[in-house]
């Protein structure tokens, strides 16, 4: 179902088309998250303000959202701007908070078409009072959906994740005998999410950058060195591809390898 549906919306004959083929369904990862960089570079190649590589940017960010949507992902999560992105250059900060904001005023459309649910993970108390309620409206008006969720890393480390789920498990009286990793992640923002599977970051850096380390424990990264804002279907196709390649052990071992040691 999930390849017909991929299918109708790529284009015949396209390598996109050849890749989706051969995506086994049966073994989707069940949460990607992505770490979009080197929208900067990207820009700076062509001469261009780094803002204008956000902007590119967003192109990417509307089809690896739909993609995922149609393969049948349960969770994507993009990592959109992180607590020490604040060091950044006002100018810039500002233009990536407005991009944000009419990234939403144009999309929501496409995500109640496509059954998305928004959210938002990251300490979005500190962000300005209009793109809080922009972001709650998104939230509010996407949240019946049942299709894809798609969370935004916004104000986000992954340090200040688990230091506010602390906080939080102190202030509901959780004693410790009660702390178990379980009861950990329940405080998390992503709290009741599957686990990333796949962690893929763009333009070839080797980094996990602060992002969902509670949550990452197990899963498979694969980098391209494609600059996100070229970053396409056929990309995510990719990288979903070579997760099926990989040998999940979960610190164990293979089952054939097992079996030689009885
Ligand atoms: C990293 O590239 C990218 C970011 C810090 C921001 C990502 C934001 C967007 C794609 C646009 C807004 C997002 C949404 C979801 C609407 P970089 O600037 O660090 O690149 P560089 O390493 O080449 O300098």
């Amino acid at each position: 179902m999930a390849l017909d549906e991929l299918l109708a919306w790529l284009p015949p004959g396209s390598p996109e088309e050849a890749l989706a083929r051969q995506v086994n369904f049966e073994q989707l990862p069940a949460h990607i998250a992505i770490i979009m960089d080197g929208n900067g570079r990207w820009a700076s190649r062509r001469h261009l303000p780094r803002v204008e590589g956000h902007r590119a940017g967003i192109n990417a960010v509307r089809d690896v959202v739909e993609t995922s949507a149609r393969l049948g992902v349960e969770v994507l999560t993009l990592f959109a701007f992180s607590t020490e992105n604040w060091k950044r250059p006002e100018a810039e900060v500002s233009m990536l908070m407005a991009l944000l904001k009419r990234y939403l005023r144009i999309e929501l459309g496409t995500l109640l078409q496509n059954n998305i649910r928004f959210r938002v993970i990251g300490r979005v108390q500190d962000l300005a009072p209009d793109i809080q309620q922009e972001l709650a409206d998104a939230e509010a008006r996407t949240a019946a959906n049942t299709g894809l969720l798609f969370n935004i890393a916004l104000n986000y480390s992954g340090r200040t994740e688990i230091t506010d789920a602390v906080r939080r498990m102190i202030e509901s009286g959780v004693s410790p005998r009660e702390v178990t990793e379980q009861r950990v992640s329940d405080f998390l923002y992503t709290a009741g999410q599957p686990d990333p599977d796949l962690l893929i970051r763009t333009s070839g850096e080797m980094r996990v950058s602060n992002f969902l380390l509670w949550q990452i424990a197990y899963a498979e990264i694969w980098v391209t060195d494609t600059f996100w804002p070229d970053f396409r279907a056929r990309h995510l196709l990719d990288g979903i591809l070579e997760f099926q390649k990989r040998d999940r052990r979960y610190g164990g071992l293979k089952p054939s390898r097992v079996a030689t040691l009885r």
